[in-house]
């Protein structure tokens, strides 16, 4: 997987904001997270090291709490004993889940296509046929690309299917690519495409962000592309400095069309939170309601100038495949062909030979030329060199004379 190892566990943020929880939690409850975090001190920023948040972690006062009393029962499930972005995913092999997808013998469109994800092919995170593992799970796309084609990702840790758009066509080392982009089909709230409607999770906000709470522990995680890029003014609107750029901030690929191989890919995504006042719970009952950005995140990979080279080959390649594919279809079909054009060819002839004698100088009729001809098919393969050659072997097979035998006894002996 050379896309998305994105951020890992957003518990703490489950607990801190224990916000979509908190409004339905009861008022003893709503009380001990308000006593627990004013205990604790907690503000509603932290400052730690890019190690301590990324990959390193840092323990947390509640975290340890929560862990140690099962205080919100199954509501919050805390997996981890740190909090870091990446927490638990330096070098890690398979967190992200077992993939099944196509070999793609039968259908070379599917190769690398999403079967199953965990053994589920509906994932239940979201509703009717937006939970569905679909899309390629990175490494393969179809090949065949058109303008119209959609590229879809599918992102484990959105736990949903990304669709990107034709943008361009680009060069890359040297190659001809198509730029697929991420643009408003994956993004939107359903009034650009209807058929969005289910990943809003119930209630659809302004286009531009995605509902990945279920998918996240119901912690309020909504994902956008860096700097709210292609997103409605709405959120630019909320927060101060962000400045999106195609240049910087969009997400797409560039592949080579016509073998699907990834040429440069830029993975980009934006986590945000989304925080709201909570009644009950002092830290949060005075505070805006803000899609806040908290990290964005890219991954780029170019082809290598190496595999670009050979690459560049892949399509002479092909062609000389094609061209050696005629040729030896060519030959087989002569040689195929050769018996019954060459069958047919000496009939011509002998019906030439047949037709011009005449019998007391007329010409003989066609009836009977016909027949000759009939007489002469049936005598060809009889009369051919290699049966006569059988027929002059056949007194080989004859018995040996018992005289014979003793004479040749008589020389061994001898
Ligand atoms: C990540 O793993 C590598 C190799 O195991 C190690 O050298 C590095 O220190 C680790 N980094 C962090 C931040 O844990
Ligand atoms: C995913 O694939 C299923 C069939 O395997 C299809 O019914 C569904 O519409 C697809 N969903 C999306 C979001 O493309
Ligand atoms: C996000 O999705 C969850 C469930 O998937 C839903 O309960 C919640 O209301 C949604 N939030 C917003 C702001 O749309
Ligand atoms: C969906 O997005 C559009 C464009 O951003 C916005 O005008 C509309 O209000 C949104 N719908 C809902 C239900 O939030």
């Amino acid at each position: 997987m050379y896309l998305f190892l994105l951020f890992s566990l957003l518990i703490y943020y489950g607990l801190k904001s224990a916000a979509g929880k908190g409004k339905q939690w009861d008022p003893v409850r709503r009380k001990m997270v308000d006593v627990g975090l004013n205990l604790y001190q907690q503000k509603m920023s932290v400052k730690r090291t890019v190690d301590e948040l990324l990959f390193t972690g840092y323990s947390d006062d509640m975290l340890d709490m929560a862990r140690a009393m099962p205080l919100f029962g199954k509501d919050v499930e805390v997996p981890f004993d740190r909090f870091g972005w990446f927490y638990t995913r330096n070098g890690s092999a398979d967190l992200t889940g077992v993939f099944n997808v196509y070999t793609g013998q039968q259908d070379i469109k599917k190769l690398g296509q999403m079967f199953s994800w965990n053994y589920k092919r509906h994932l239940g995170f979201f509703e009717s046929y937006c939970g569905f593992a679909n899309g390629s799970a990175g490494e393969f796309q179809p090949p065949n690309l058109t303008p119209k084609s959609i590229v879809k990702l599918f992102t484990p840790d959105m736990c949903r299917t990304i669709p990107l758009d034709y943008k361009e066509t680009q060069i890359a080392e040297g190659i001809k690519g198509y730029k697929y982009a991420g643009g408003h089909r994956s993004i939107d709230n359903g009034s650009l495409y209807p058929e969005n409607k289910c990943f809003c999770g119930g209630n659809c906000v302004p286009s531009g962000v995605m509902n990945i709470s279920s998918c996240r522990f119901g912690s309020p995680v909504f994902m956008s592309y860096p700097h709210f890029y292609q997103a409605d003014d709405f959120y630019l609107n909320q927060v101060e400095g962000l400045q999106p750029e195609a240049d910087k901030h969009e997400f797409y690929m560039v592949l080579e069309p016509k073998t699907g191989i990834s040429l440069e890919v830029a993975a980009r995504f934006q986590v945000n939170m989304l925080v709201e006042p909570i009644r009950g719970i002092s830290l949060y009952e005075n505070i805006p309601r803000v899609f806040f950005p908290m990290i964005w995140f890219e991954q780029k990979v170019r082809i290598t100038p190496d595999l670009a080279k050979n690459l560049k080959t892949l399509p002479y390649v092909l062609l000389g495949g094609q061209i050696i594919a005629g040729l030896l279809f060519l030959i087989g079909l002569i040689l195929l062909c050769w018996y019954p054009i060459k069958y047919v060819w000496s009939t011509h002839k002998i019906q030439e030979i047949k037709v011009y004698p005449a019998e007391n100088g007329k010409a003989i009729n066609s009836k009977q030329s016909e027949l000759k001809i009939l007489e002469t098919e049936k005598k060809t393969p009889d009369s051919s060199p290699l049966l006569e050659k059988n027929s002059q072997l056949k007194p080989a097979i004859t018995p040996k004379s018992p005289k014979r035998d003793t004479d040749a006894n008589d020389v061994n002996h001898k």
